[in-house]
């Protein structure tokens, strides 16, 4: 009993020590070090919000595919070297762009207070204030983060898929710690942004050997995203937008799951137990309860834990 209990211990003391570095993260990490990164961050993300409407929703998408892999690390920034292909050249990648974002961010972090705010850190704050720019809620951020020195393209299959179904999602979730309730929660990402074809076209065209549509899509639906996918087409950037007010953060999200007019799979399946229904539902009816989960999730997702080092450019290791 005791000697079982000390191996218990011992090896779970061993794979924290191995597996989470546990950077204590606090929100006043950077008063004394870099009193402005946080204006300076959100100076840069407004500014380029006014040139490009769909920085935020990119942003965001980055930083949760920042934290799905190996923790919030800023691995996802890395470029490729040599004949390590880095995550932003693997599959999912055909939607990751506005990387030059926090390029500018960076610079003008460094530019004040050099070698001091991690990239991982930065990603985190933009995407809070790309949330805020789109109308949605503001918080503070916990920060003190730290950079990794690894980024695999072939580590992005741990990405959860659009065809994942309610257990497959909460099997992803629950490996990072987060609940059905963030998965509710994060999945109203998808108020922001555009999703290509290749995305769902699983759904619209030879479903399975009985239906050629998914029959939890509903039918006019369907055909509307027929007529922007056909079948065989050429048009590699041919899609739609995640929903009608695509650069708003708003509740839409969630009522057009209750009309069967998601994307994906994995958004529809958001239906399939009772405990993530009732979420969708209270969601739907309700922006402020949706606003106050988004921040909860967002902070528990973005604590995820990962790296060793503050990168001086976010495309390379030191
Ligand atoms: C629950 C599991 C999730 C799955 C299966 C998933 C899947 C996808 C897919 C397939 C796309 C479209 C890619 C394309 O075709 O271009 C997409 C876009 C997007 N996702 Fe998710 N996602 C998930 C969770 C999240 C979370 C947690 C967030 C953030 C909180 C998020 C934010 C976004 C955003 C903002 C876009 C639009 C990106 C853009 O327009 O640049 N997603 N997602
Ligand atoms: C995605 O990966 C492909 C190769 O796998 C690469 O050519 C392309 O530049 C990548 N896209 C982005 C946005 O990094
Ligand atoms: C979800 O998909 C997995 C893998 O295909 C399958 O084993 C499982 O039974 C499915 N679960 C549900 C609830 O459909
Ligand atoms: C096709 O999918 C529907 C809905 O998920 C299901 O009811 C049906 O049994 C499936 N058909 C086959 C042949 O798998």
């Amino acid at each position: 009993m005791a000697f079982n209990f000390m191996v218990a211990f011992l090896s779970t003391t061993l794979m924290l020590s191995v597996f989470s570095p546990g950077n204590a993260l606090s929100l006043n990490y950077y008063e004394k070090t870099c009193p402005d990164a946080e204006l300076i961050i959100a100076n840069t993300v407004k500014k380029e919000f006014a040139s490009d409407k769909t920085v935020p929703a990119a942003i965001l998408r980055m930083h949760f595919h920042d934290c799905f892999i190996r923790g919030c690390d800023a691995s996802v920034l890395l470029n490729s070297k040599g004949n390590t292909k880095a995550e932003k050249d693997g599959p999912p990648n055909v939607s990751l762009h506005a990387f030059y974002v926090i390029d500018n961010a960076k610079k003008a972090v460094e530019a004040s207070c050099p070698g001091v705010v991690s990239c991982a850190d930065i990603l985190a704050l933009a995407a809070r204030d790309a949330i805020y720019l789109s109308g949605g809620p503001s918080w503070d951020v916990p920060k003190g983060r730290k950079d990794g020195r690894t980024s695999k393209a072939s580590e992005t299959i741990q990405l959860p898929a659009p065809t994942f179904n309610i257990s497959q999602l909460q099997q992803s979730f629950s490996q990072r710690g987060l609940s059905m309730e963030d998965l509710v929660a994060l999945s109203g990402g998808h108020t922001l942004g555009f999703s290509h074809c290749s995305s769902f076209k699983n759904r619209i065209h030879n479903f399975n050997a009985t239906h050629d549509v998914d029959p939890s899509m509903h039918p006019s639906f369907a055909a509307s995203l027929k007529s922007i996918c056909p079948v065989k087409t050429n048009a590699k950037n041919a899609g739609t937008t995640m929903d009608p007010s695509s650069t708003t953060f708003d509740n839409t999200y969630y009522k057009l799951i209750l009309k069967k007019k998601s994307l994906f799979s994995s958004d529809q399946a958001l239906l399939d137990t009772p405990k993530t229904k009732d979420l969708v539902t209270k969601f739907a009816s309700s922006k402020e309860a949706f606003s106050k989960a988004f921040v909860n999730s967002m902070i528990k997702m973005s604590s995820i834990n990962g790296g060793q080092e503050v990168r001086k450019d976010c495309r390379e290791v030191n």
